[in-house]
């Protein structure tokens, strides 16, 4: 068996799964509620709930499960990108469990985790495809080739990503933290034509997703509160129609120019109805696989390198890639 724990961001989670992936319990603790008031995630505050769930997590992943750790033979951890010191409680977490049972432990890169959530039971997807991956901290194009091994970057954001704009937008309508599904939800009764919304193009196969929240930002200044209020589910649904759009056009146009058969979404932007509706031709991750979650991190875990005991002792968390 396989535990993954993940903690880069706000939500703590933890995943028993067996190795021909599938998953046997799969545990998320979100903080959102507890960050909803700032408007976004503290990484301070984060860190220390992280230290106070991870561990009834955990426990709470093995029962599910009905494994205990005599059953595990490898721990997966999210070692980075994310907030450092979120990152830091996982790792520390993850070691302690492995060190204790002289486990291997393996080094799990929170994007390859995303794209591994399409790798897991009942209905896995094989390489090679194009990967749209759109999470509220990444929004990248990658040439998939193999289980394991890093896939080639073939386009990213050279500014917000995908579910930041979804956020920041949801923010100015006056949605809770993050609202991104609640956007998606208020869409559905909204015209998406109402508001003519810029789709930036720039060069290649990257996005742009900055000015297109200032547009929002624009047209929200125009009402009264009254109207303001009224126009919320056509605001919404135009401001959602802008970034799907944009997602859509480059992740077809990539597909074209690498001559890919095989199209795929993951983060937790691939949860978005619209999205999924409008790439109708790709694989989307399972929806509860689109947000963070740890079973992704475990999936991921089996096609990297383990590190043998007690070598992990050393390993640190990265806050980025670059
Ligand atoms: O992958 P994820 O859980 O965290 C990161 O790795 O960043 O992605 C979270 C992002 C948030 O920005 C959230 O608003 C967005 O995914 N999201 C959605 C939907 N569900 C979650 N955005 C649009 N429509 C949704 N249904
Ligand atoms: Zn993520």
């Amino acid at each position: 068996m396989i535990l993954g724990i993940e903690t880069s961001c706000d939500e703590t989670a933890a995943a028993v799964i067996t190795p021909d992936g599938r998953i046997l319990s799969n545990v998320v603790s979100s903080q959102a509620d507890l960050h909803a008031r700032y408007g976004g995630v503290v990484p301070e505050v984060a860190s220390r709930r992280h230290l106070e769930l991870v561990t009834p997590v955990v426990q709470e992943a093995l029962r599910d499960s009905g494994t205990t750790l005599d059953d595990v033979d490898l721990v997966g951890v999210t070692a980075g990108p994310g907030l450092i010191g979120a990152l830091l409680v996982g790792v520390a977490a993850a070691k302690a469990i492995a060190w204790a049972r002289r486990l291997p432990l393996a080094a799990v890169d929170h994007l390859q985790g995303h794209v591994a959530s399409l790798y897991l039971e009942p209905d896995p997807v094989e390489p090679p495809f194009l990967c749209l991956l759109a999470s509220g901290g990444h929004t990248m194009l990658l040439d998939v080739q193999e289980r394991n091994g890093k896939p080639r970057v073939l386009g990213a954001t050279l500014d917000d990503a995908a579910g930041e704009a979804f956020d920041k937008g949801a923010r100015l309508l006056g949605f809770g933290y993050p609202g991104g599904a609640e956007l998606d939800h208020v869409a559905r009764n909204g015209d998406p034509s109402a508001y003519a919304f810029p789709v930036a193009r720039v060069p290649g196969l990257d996005f742009s997703f900055s000015g297109l929240k200032t547009a929002l930002l624009y047209a929200v200044r125009k009402l009264t509160a009254e109207e303001g209020e009224r126009r919320r589910a056509d605001l919404a649904a135009s401001y959602q129609r802008a970034i799907v759009r944009a997602l859509v056009e480059r992740t077809r146009q990539a597909a074209e120019q690498i001559g890919a058969t095989r199209i795929a979404v993951v983060g937790g932007v691939a949860a978005n109805s619209e999205l999924r509706a409008a790439l109708a031709e790709a694989r989307a991750a399972p929806l509860a696989l689109c947000t963070d979650n740890a079973a992704m991190i475990a999936s991921a875990a089996r096609f990297s390198n383990p590190i043998h005991y007690p070598g992990y002792l050393g390993l640190d968390a990265y806050a980025s890639t670059a």
